[in-house]
């Protein structure tokens, strides 16, 4: 370590993260509608790891003050927060906007402002208004003009005060509810009809759609920034044979490439190697096309480049051979392996590998002409300590790697925000497993929040701008 410059841009941009169905709890409060996450939790509760649910949750929408004074603790320069689709629209579409909604976002994002935190505003975080779902959800061409009609009011009504916007979350883990068993809402099993691969596709020009929006509609006034947010992990090739090497290509190209490509890639477009992939496997399924809708020409031109920056979420890393396609990626023809050395975190997913953080920043670098990325997720869970020296260990080797991308790899990254300000609902997990820097206990009714030993950590490091060097 040695000589390493392990330091952060001045104008870089620290903050953390959460995503409303995780935080908010008020589920039926002050005219909300129900989600795909209020349904799933609440009809079959079994398919969470501990029957719990977001009903209250953190109970940010009525204690987001207390969120903005751990924030302001932290030390934080940005809050990212997503918005509840139903809490605007309670029955999925503008016949009906739910002003209470609106006001609460109004409110939370004055407040941040007042205490100098910018906010990020993620457009969609998987809580989809269950009526939309009724019409197939993401699989379903009409849900592209009813997710631009939500973004305008999004970007009417709050847009003002909002200057980096982005339209999804992770899109690939919303494909994934159409086809992964015992994963994200819907959670449905249709990967033979290509389900997933019509919700990329959805979703891809459901953003392109907004983006051009932003361009021509607000743009001009609001003076912000949008693009979307891409979760992959780094794929390292299993040994240095040049199957392995392919492998590694290969997966990356289907986690992240699918949704990074079409975007920023030179030519646009899904990857070559995923249409080809998914054109042989269609094949072999006695199909007689591809399960991959292909993009046309004009749909090309449209999502090219509909990105001001990249906002990028990383946790782990796995490593690549030809065989069975992993879970996330079926069609890949490519086995995802880890090794039993590295680090475990209480997430079965999650394993402390520091180093695949560095390559996937510098993957992005040259594969798309190094364009401006904003981490929006990092982080590392437990079972719930105050004393949590695990995540320091996380932290304080991830943020080296990072800042090693920034001074010696010369990747163009402007900020870096921790995944999460505060223990919260984490999916088909439950509140087993916490990624917070400060502790929320959900036992009691006003859901206090106590700083970990982390919160120390992580604010010397926004404070100095410098990683400590022991
Ligand atoms: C990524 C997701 O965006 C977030 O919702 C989730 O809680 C974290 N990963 C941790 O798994």
């Amino acid at each position: 370590m040695v000589g390493r410059d392990m330091s952060f841009p001045e104008d870089f941009l620290f903050g953390a993260a959460t995503a409303s169905y995780q935080v908010e709890g008020a589920w039926d409060k002050d005219g909300k509608g129900e989600n795909i996450w209020d349904r799933i939790t609440h009809e079959k509760p079994n398919v969470i790891q501990d029957g719990s649910n977001g009903d209250v949750a953190c109970d940010s929408y009525h204690r987001y003050k207390e969120d903005i004074k751990a924030l302001k603790e932290l030390g934080a320069k940005m809050y990212r927060f997503s918005i509840s689709w139903s809490r605007i629209l309670p029955n999925g579409t503008i016949t009906s906007i739910n002003q209470k909604g609106i006001d609460y976002y109004r409110k939370l994002i004055a407040e941040l402002l007042e205490n100098d935190i910018q906010p990020m505003v993620t457009m969609y975080h998987w809580d989809l208004p269950t009526p939309l779902q009724d019409i197939g959800g993401w699989t379903n061409p009409a849900i592209i003009e009813y997710f631009v009609d939500y973004a305008r009011i999004l970007l009417t009504h709050l847009g003002d005060k909002v200057k980096w916007w982005l339209t999804f979350n992770e899109p690939t883990h919303v494909a994934r509810g159409y086809f992964q068993p015992n994963f994200m809402a819907p959670q449905l099993l249709l990967h033979h009809l290509g389900a997933g691969y019509m919700v990329t596709a959805n979703i891809l020009k459901a953003h392109a759609l907004v983006y051009h929006m932003y361009d021509k509609e607000f743009r001009h006034s609001q003076q912000g920034k949008i693009s979307l947010t891409l979760h992959s992990f780094w794929y390292e090739p299993m040994s240095d044979s040049e199957e392995d090497i392919k492998a590694a290509n290969t997966a990356i190209n289907f986690d992240f490439g699918i949704f990074a490509h079409p975007i920023l890639g030179k030519d646009g477009d899904f990857p070559a190697v995923v249409k080809e992939r998914v054109e042989v496997v269609s094949k072999e399924m006695g199909l007689k096309r591809s399960l991959l809708p292909p993009l046309d020409k004009e749909w090309i031109a449209r999502i090219k480049g509909t990105a001001d920056f990249l906002g990028v979420n990383h946790y782990t890393t796995r490593l690549c051979t030809p065989g069975p396609g992993g879970v996330n990626i079926p069609d890949s023809g490519v086995s995802l392996h880890i090794d039993p050395a590295w680090p475990i975190a209480a997430s079965a997913y999650l394993k402390v590998v520091p180093w695949g953080f560095r390559k996937i920043l510098r993957w992005i670098k040259d594969e798309y002409g190094n364009p401006p990325v904003i981490v929006t997720e990092n982080g590392f869970s437990d079972r719930g300590t105050l004393n949590d020296i695990d995540r320091i260990n996380y932290y304080r080797s991830y943020l080296r790697e990072l800042s090693t991308a920034i001074n010696e790899d010369n990747c163009n990254i402007f900020g870096y925000l921790v995944w999460s300000l505060m223990d919260n609902f984490e999916w088909i997990r439950g509140y087993t497993e916490k990624f917070g820097l400060f502790h929320v206990d959900f036992n009691k009714p006003d859901r206090p929040r106590t700083p970990k030993d982390s919160v120390n950590f992580i604010k010397n490091v926004f404070k100095t701008r410098k990683l400590p060097r022991d």
